[in-house]
């Protein structure tokens, strides 16, 4: 019996849905435990590619169970969507496969409206590149103690009293500070009442349910979204997501005791990416930033926007290694670098006079920073079709020791491709 976290290590999509899509098959449970449908998790099998946003990577396999933890933010409508589009590619989802927690909060049409807003309004420096679907507005909510929570949605009584109160604020808002159209109790509740019906059979005690899988000796797969430098708290605050992503988050955001955490797996992109504005001091604005960009296929996968791209960070991976106690890397979209002759990791910043081995708290002082890099020779040749570790060419091989004496981590798993079986596994986290 074990239990391992997957956490991104960057700023996110390094590809953590493709790995927990491929440790599923050592698991029983798969739960969600932070984020929202801000998220975007891309699995590729038999060339068949699934993207999800909150529902759980595990999902595709049918004897496992997926959980939606407390700690993650739905949006209702999108849920089931999803829940829909795998029942067209028969997939039914079914109450035995998935429970979402009563403690998990709601996003409204009104947290997405006033993300919109709250964005459009800010000048450009000052804006986030939100993803526009309610995250903040709605963690918002949740801290100041006046969400709606699944739980709500079997008590329609508590839910005519919070939209209540909850409209007369955000109405507000919408109209007086930003001008806009306001949101209507009658429809609102009338689609959180369709819901409701919906999702029931769905809602039940997340907590209680991974504790009774822990005492029966079976596997737990936490799903991490976002990456470490997006947590609330550890990222580069302001340009952060409003969750905390790091794996102390699958605790509180699953109702998990932490002395039952076995293994925390970060997932290493073998380059940077960043969707949304903020500091990113390895960024390539030239050529090999767009090859990159092309090679990868760095479109986001909830908003489509194009993602930078730079080099591997060494100092947001110690960040990653130190704030999440980091027991394995997954080095993700290795192939990708493939036909780059030279090859540069950050190995620490320089702030004027100053080195420095972690990430500024100070966001000025982040945007500011000079990488200083180390070079490695690259390999020509592709890399996707390699099955066994000892066939990937010497230099990627090298790049990937590199990372292990550098972060003091090692790789339990490379990724050569989007597809589950483009994988190299080296140790699998379960059998710890
Ligand atoms: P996540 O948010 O961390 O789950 O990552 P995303 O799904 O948003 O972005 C990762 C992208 O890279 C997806 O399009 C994956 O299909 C793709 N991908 C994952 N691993 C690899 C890999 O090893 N090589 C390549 N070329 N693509 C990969
Ligand atoms: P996955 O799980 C990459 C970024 C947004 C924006 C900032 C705040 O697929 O790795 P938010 O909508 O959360 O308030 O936006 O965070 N962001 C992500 N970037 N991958 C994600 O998730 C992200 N989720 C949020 O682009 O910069
Ligand atoms: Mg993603």
């Amino acid at each position: 019996m074990s239990s391992v976290v997957i956490v991104g290590t960057q700023w996110g999509d390094e590809g953590k849905g493709k790995i927990v899509d491929l440790l599923t098959r050592s698991a029983d449970y798969v739960v969600r435990f932070q984020g929202g449908n801000n998220a975007g998790h891309t699995l590729v099998v038999n060339k068949q590619q699934y993207i999800f946003h909150i529902i759980p990577s595990g999902i595709l396999y049918e004897d496992k169970k997926c959980m939606i933890g407390n700690g993650v933010i739905i949006d209702p409508a999108i849920l089931l969507q999803e829940i829909g589009g795998l029942a067209e590619k028969g997939l039914p989802v079914t109450p035995e496969r998935l429970m979402i927690s009563e403690n998990a909060h709601l996003i409204m049409e009104y947290h997405r409206r006033l993300d919109q807003a709250q964005e459009a309004s800010l000048t450009k420096d000052k804006k986030i590149g939100t993803t526009g679907r309610g995250i903040g507005p709605c963690y918002v909510d949740k801290v100041g103690r006046v969400g709606i929570k699944v739980g709500d949605l079997l008590d329609e009584q508590i839910l005519r009293d919070k939209l209540t109160a909850a409209l007369e604020e955000k109405n507000f808002l919408l109209k007086e500070k930003f001008g806009e159209q306001p949101v209507f109790f009658d429809s609102v509740l009338a689609n959180l009442l369709d819901y409701a019906e919906k999702l029931a059979p769905f809602v039940g005690n997340v907590s209680v349910e991974l504790d009774l899988a822990r005492t029966r000796g079976e596997n737990i797969l936490f799903e991490g979204a976002q990456g470490t430098q997006l947590d609330i708290d550890h990222g580069t605050y302001p340009f952060v997501t409003s969750s905390n992503t790091v794996a102390g988050s699958a605790c509180n955001g699953a109702g998990f005791g932490p002395t039952h955490i076995d293994s925390v797996i970060g997932i290493l992109k073998a380059y940077t990416t960043r969707v949304g504005e903020g500091p990113f001091p390895t960024e390539l604005h030239d050529e090999t930033g767009e090859q990159l960009q092309r090679k990868g296929g760095e479109f986001g996968a909830t908003t489509g926007r194009k993602r930078r791209c730079g080099w591997l960070d060494g100092v947001v991976a110690s960040d990653a290694v130190r704030l999440n106690g980091l027991t394995g890397l997954a080095i993700t979209k290795l192939d990708v670098l493939s036909g780059q002759s030279r090859i540069k990791m950050a190995t620490s910043y320089k702030l004027d006079e100053l080195s420095l081995s972690a990430m500024p708290a100070n966001v000025k002082e982040a945007g500011r920073v000079e990488p200083v890099y180390e070079e490695m020779s690259g390999w020509p040749s592709e890399i996707n079709e390699i099955t066994n570790y000892e066939d990937l060419p010497v230099e990627a091989k090298d790049y990937i020791k590199r990372i292990e004496d550098f972060t003091g981590v090692e790789a339990v798993i490379v990724s050569v491709g989007p597809d589950r079986d483009e994988t190299l596994l080296l140790k699998d986290p379960f059998e710890v």
